[in-house]
């Protein structure tokens, strides 16, 4: 038995060495260290999930970026947690009295949870197996007003690398018309972590009247890996 224990669901892997590792997701696991700095310590992924999981540092520095919404702001719904990446990040910030963690995807929520018992923190989140948009309108909807919406949503998969200008108003399965209005509905404060090469345009759309829309371009060894667009007010440097 090694670090990650006996127990894994279905679906859930801790890859030991190169040779185990589908060829799809070899070039994700070389960098798995940038990804979880504890991945040794058994963190856990399905397949799919290493194509969307936020980098450790890039999820640490939107962790400190979404820290500096109103105080009033005393709860953060992480709306597609994927395997944890930004959620562990939003939990170690020590930031929120309450995290709550949105997946449909049983076998990708377990991962989160496990991963986030690596990173000591899997009990200060409350977890949420289901679909955000339902959440939101039911048991998460008299929270959202003092909350931080999240939302690292699924990007229509890796082809969205091949737009010079990725159109937002496509992105499959949910648009960026979707997202905004689902998500600002209910709460007055959202962020939305987008691909690099977004069309601003379609996002300046969404400013309010005067309103100036802050986006954030995070980088790592020199080059964008995504960008963040913030809805509401926040401190950011
Ligand atoms: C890009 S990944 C999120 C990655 C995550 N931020 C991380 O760092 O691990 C998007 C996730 O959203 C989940 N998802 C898609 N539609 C959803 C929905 N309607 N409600 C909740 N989760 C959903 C997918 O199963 C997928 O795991």
């Amino acid at each position: 038995m090694g670090a990650a224990g006996t127990d894994q669901p279905k679906g859930a892997h801790h890859y030991y060495s190169a040779d185990e590792v589908p060829f799809a997701i070899s070039k994700y696991w070389h960098q798995r260290y940038n990804i979880f700095s504890k991945y040794d310590d058994g963190i856990w992924m399905t397949d799919d999930a290493w194509f969307g999981v936020t980098p450790e540092p890039v999820a640490q520095k939107i962790a400190e970026h979404v820290a500096t919404a109103p105080e009033s702001k005393t709860v953060l719904i992480d709306a597609f947690a994927g395997a944890g990446g930004n959620t562990i990040a939003f939990a170690l910030s020590g930031r929120w009295k309450q995290i709550f963690a949105c997946e449909k995807d049983p076998q990708v929520l377990a991962c989160a949870k496990h991963n986030a018992e690596v990173y000591g923190v899997a009990k200060k989140i409350w977890w949420i197996q289901g679909d955000v948009f339902n959440a939101l309108s039911k048991q998460l909807k008299g929270l959202a007003k003092d909350a931080v919406v999240f939302g690292s949503p699924p990007w229509g998969g890796p082809t969205y690398a091949d737009y010079e200008v990725f159109d937002l108003a496509h992105m499959q399965p949910y648009s960026l018309d979707k997202l905004y209005t689902s998500f600002s509905g209910p709460a007055s404060h959202v962020v939305l972590y987008l691909p690099r090469t977004s069309d601003l345009r379609q996002l300046v759309k969404l400013a309010e009247d005067d309103d100036k829309l802050k986006v954030t371009h995070y980088c790592m060894h020199g080059a964008s890996k995504a960008l963040c667009v913030f809805f509401g007010d926040f401190e950011l440097d």
